[in-house]
């Protein structure tokens, strides 16, 4: 019995072997020891039976345990093996994962969106036009004087000759009326530029969504009740509104809408209200009858049709309704601002 003890004692000896061998020497120690045909402990294991019950439960106690231990010495040096033998050598398994990342649509797109749908409940449908377009159709179509300060290369970017950066939806108003006979009701949101200052209310690149309607008998009283309409669902419904007159070349009569300060609730904040400066007032949009000048210049019966047609700022709406204090923040794809609004 002792000599089996001793030779159980020789095989743990092996057991310090394991955690340093590599992955051919470790198979070889497996077999060496615990080999099914003849592996070291396997044989003295298997001569168990022939033993007198008190060395069998000796012996075998000692190479049961022996057996345990080496099989689980074997299977933790081949799992950190496979593990270095990977990738993921030293990377630590048990750090938390990052959060996925997830996209939205920018709020100035979300804001676009959501005036579409209203003017789309309200019979409107989107149309949309180039971003280069020619004095033609950013200018003269629209009733603009040859002279008039727009054209200056100070104030519009031009690409050459009498191509520009569109500034305005207005020319989308021509290119829908010349191709399209009245009844016409269309939104037509876009990008538009212009030798602006890069400030607090000023973007050279901001969007515009213009709005047209021309049919028979259409009136000044259905331009504000459109627009009131509007102004009640992407503020709220008892949101007041206010036409001033004002001046396009393209409108006759023209109006500017005001819709009551969303920041002081229209109160002026005791004439502190830094957002309207007192005046408890936001213009938000201009807006006007369509210039006879401008359906006959494409070619649309200016006795037999009118139109109504107004121009608002999407990202001025946005700041309006959620507060937001600068232009500038929604060019500059700060994460921490735009997430706020997924
Ligand atoms: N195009 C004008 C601008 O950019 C906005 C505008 C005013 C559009 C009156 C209209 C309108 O259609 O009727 O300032």
């Amino acid at each position: 019995m002792s000599d089996l003890l001793a030779a159980l004692e020789s095989l743990r000896e092996r057991l310090k072997e394991i955690p340093q061998a590599d992955e051919r020497r470790l198979q070889e120690l497996k077999i060496e020891l615990l080999g099914r045909k003849a592996g070291a402990l396997t044989e003295i294991l298997k001569a168990l039976p022939g033993l007198d019950p008190e060395t069998r439960k000796r012996v075998g106690g000692t190479a049961n345990a022996l057996k345990r231990e080496l099989e689980s010495a074997a299977l933790a040096r081949e799992l950190e093996l496979k593990r270095s033998s990977t990738a993921l050598a030293g990377v630590d398994l048990t750090m938390p994962g990052r959060p996925q990342w997830r996209g939205g649509l920018h709020i100035v797109t979300q804001i676009v969106d959501e005036i579409c749908d209203i003017f789309r409940e309200l019979g409107f449908t989107r149309a949309v036009g180039p971003e280069a377009e020619t004095e033609r159709y950013n200018f003269y179509a629209l009733n603009f004087p040859k002279d008039h300060p727009a054209l200056d290369a100070q104030d519009s970017f031009y690409l050459g000759g009498d191509v520009l950066l569109r500034t305005h939806t207005s020319p989308v108003q021509i290119r829908t009326l010349e191709n399209y006979k009245p009844p016409i009701r269309i939104v037509t949101p876009g990008r538009c530029y212009r030798r602006d200052p890069f400030d607090a209310s000023h973007s050279p690149v901001f969007e515009q969504i213009e709005g047209l309607g021309v049919d028979e008998g259409l009136t000044f009283v259905d331009l504000k009740s459109i627009l009131a309409a509007f102004a009640r669902r992407i503020f709220s419904p008892t949101t007041k509104v206010r036409f001033r007159p004002s001046y396009f070349p393209f409108t006759e009569p023209s109006a500017e809408m005001d819709v009551q300060c969303q920041i002081c609730g229209g109160g002026g904040g005791g004439s502190g209200c830094a957002a309207c400066k007192g005046t408890g007032w936001m213009e938000i949009l201009g807006s006007g009858m369509v210039h006879p000048a401008v359906l006959e210049n494409c070619n649309v019966d200016s006795e037999k049709y009118t139109g109504f047609a107004w121009g608002m700022g999407p990202e001025r709406i946005a700041m309006l309704r959620h507060g937001i204090p600068d232009i500038r923040l929604f060019f500059d794809s700060d994460v921490r601002f735009l997430e706020q609004f997924r």
